[in-house]
């Protein structure tokens, strides 16, 4: 019987093999409708908020509690209003008939809630940044939304962003420098010193309001808001020769209000560095300012100089580096999730948002913008792999790339390829969005598929591990999304918490990634993903908006 047996096995390895292969190919995004199934997810996430912690500014889908975030107990309106936005733009290019009825439904009631609930005449300091970027661009890229898909009352969401506004700029005018503290009481409009830090401002922080402040006075035409949050770069620039030789265009983390200089020497492009950089292109995308192009380019040209480095593990991975002591100190090569941003904000600096077989041959074109695209490339490569060699496929908050500084200790997890190390006190995962957010815009400026394998293999982890489905009494299953504790050891472990970007940010940035109709140079997401049009020139002109200092 021997010699019926081989051809046999033959036969069962090949249907085996067959089969594998069918399955691995009906595993991508080809094989489902990505805009559903992120619809779905967005759906399901945000209607476990509505019918458990409505209202209230910090949720948790495990326990179905939570706060408000002010200590006057009174809400600022933080899940409900990140989340508008996605859901006119889901509304506006949903094909499934019921979703757009859904969604429809839910804009109704979180429009309600705004005009209706929400009083922003609260008696507690809220943080100045987190306030303008969350709650005024999401009140106003809603207003840009509702416009522009023709659904809500987009009344409604500016006259709450004016109002929001004039109770943060005073912020803008109770520091010599211009330069605002952390925080301000929304009712008495009484500026507070950030409480740590020796009362340093973070410089991202005061240097990512400038979108959301123009935009407005872009719409309503009064000057003031424009004015006053562009009053920060000169102090920032001429008090530390920025410029100079010194920092040469990177900014450390911290700044001094009351001087203007700034306060120790931790260089990053993660936590309260990060923004700095993407503002100054994105004013002038947004804009057409020329001065805030120069800048950028100037600290990207640093940034390349300076901060980046390639693991020594086998894929050679580019990342962007730390210094803790100013530039002359050694690089490390901590890298946090947030630094993931990096690759779309090259691309679309390189490209201007056009896609880049057009933008490279075009007059423009030079080899400073290839080299900033195939960094972009490089990064996004290298931020794909933090999910993807990780065991639940989702990455860490905060990996350490593999070279001399520092040294892996033996309590770090180390990925497969040798590449990075994953510390014990990061293996969390906060839903965050930039990797996706990078995928977003290297799909479309680029074309290249694989861009759109790698978020369909992202969406797919998030729903596999961030899901968390509790039968009811009557047998109905209710399904909510949530946080990591630990994306290493499987089954994940879940933490208690819904972040309001994953609602505004991850699922946008993973919608707008499979859908076919985006146009890059006329949109700049603010950098809490809230789309804003880019300005029309003779409106500027008219309205005498211009940049109002010089270098
Ligand atoms: C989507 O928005 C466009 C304009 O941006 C509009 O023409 C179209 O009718 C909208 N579609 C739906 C279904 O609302
Ligand atoms: C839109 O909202 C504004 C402000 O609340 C209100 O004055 C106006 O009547 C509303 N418009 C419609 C058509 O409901
Ligand atoms: C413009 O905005 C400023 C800042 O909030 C405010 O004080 C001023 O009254 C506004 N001007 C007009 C004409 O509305
Ligand atoms: C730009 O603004 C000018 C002046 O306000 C207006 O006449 C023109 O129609 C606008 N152009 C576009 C494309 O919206
Ligand atoms: C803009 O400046 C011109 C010339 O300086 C002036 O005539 C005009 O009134 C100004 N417009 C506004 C809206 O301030």
């Amino acid at each position: 019987m021997r010699w019926i047996a081989k051809p046999i096995v033959s036969v069962v390895v090949a249907v085996l093999a067959y089969q594998i292969t069918l399955r691995y190919l009906k595993d991508t995004y080809k094989s489902h409708d990505p805009q559903f199934a992120i619809e779905r997810t967005f759906l399901e996430s945000w209607i476990d908020y509505r019918s458990n912690g409505w209202g209230l500014d910090v949720y948790g889908p495990i326990s179905k509690k939570g706060r408000n975030m002010g200590k006057s107990g009174d809400p600022l309106g933080w899940i409900i209003i990140d989340s508008v936005d996605t859901m006119m733009l889901m509304h506006n290019k949903t094909k499934d008939d019921t979703h757009r009825k859904r969604f429809a439904e839910e804009i109704n009631i979180a429009e309600s809630w705004i005009k209706n609930t929400l009083d922003y005449n609260v008696d507690s300091e809220v943080n100045l940044f987190e306030t303008t970027i969350r709650m005024l661009g999401g009140l106003l890229s809603s207003y840009y939304c509702s416009e522009t898909y023709h659904i809500g009352n987009s009344t409604v969401y500016l006259e709450k962003a004016i109002d929001l506004a004039d109770r943060l700029v005073p912020s803008f005018l109770q520091s010599e420098t211009g330069i605002p503290y952390s925080s301000i009481n929304l009712a008495s409009g009484k500026a507070i010193k950030n409480h740590a830090d020796n009362g340093a401002s973070s410089t991202a922080e005061f240097t990512t309001l400038q979108m959301e402040l123009k935009y407005l006075s872009y719409i309503t035409g009064n000057t003031t808001y424009w004015k006053l949050c562009e009053k920060v770069y000169d102090p920032l620039y001429r008090n530390n020769n920025l410029v100079g030789r010194h920092y040469q265009g990177l900014i450390p983390i911290f700044t001094n209000p009351d001087t203007g200089v700034f306060q120790g020497s931790i260089i990053r492009f993660g936590s309260r560095g990060d923004s700095f950089y993407e503002y100054l292109l994105k004013q002038n995308l947004l804009t057409g300012e020329v001065l805030y192009r120069k800048l950028y380019d100037f600290s990207m040209d640093s940034m390349k100089r300076h901060l980046l480095g390639e693991s020594k593990g086998q894929l050679h991975l580019k990342y962007i580096g730390e210094k803790d002591y100013g530039l002359a100190g050694p690089t490390s090569s901590k890298f946090d999730h947030l630094v993931c941003f990096m690759g779309g904000l090259l691309a679309m600096g390189a490209t201007n948002g056009k896609p880049y077989s057009e933008a490279a041959n075009g007059p423009d074109w030079n080899p400073t913008k290839q080299n900033d695209w195939e960094l972009a490339e490089d990064l996004t490569k290298s931020c794909y792999e933090m999910y993807h060699q990780i065991p639940s496929g989702l990455s860490p908050e905060i990996v350490v790339f593999n070279s001399n500084y520092p040294n892996a200790e033996p309590n770090w997890w180390r990925s497969e390829s040798e590449d990075y190390f994953v510390k014990p006190f990061d293996k969390h995962n906060i839903q965050r969005p930039e990797t996706v957010e990078s995928l977003m815009f290297l799909y479309h400026l680029s074309g290249n598929e694989q861009y759109r394998h790698w978020g369909w293999e992202i969406f797919s982890n998030f729903i596999k591990h961030t899901k968390v489905i509790k039968v009811a009494a009557d047998g109905e299953e209710k399904v909510a999304y949530t946080s990591l504790h630990n994306v290493i050891s499987l089954p994940t472990d879940k933490a208690d918490n819904l972040e309001s970007f994953w609602l505004a940010e991850t699922l946008k940035y993973l919608y707008l990634l499979f859908d076919d109709d985006v146009e890059l140079s006329k949109i700049v997401f603010n950098t809490e993903a809230h789309p804003f049009p880019v300005f029309n020139q003779s409106r500027l002109n008219e309205l005498n908006l211009t940049t109002g200092w010089k270098l």
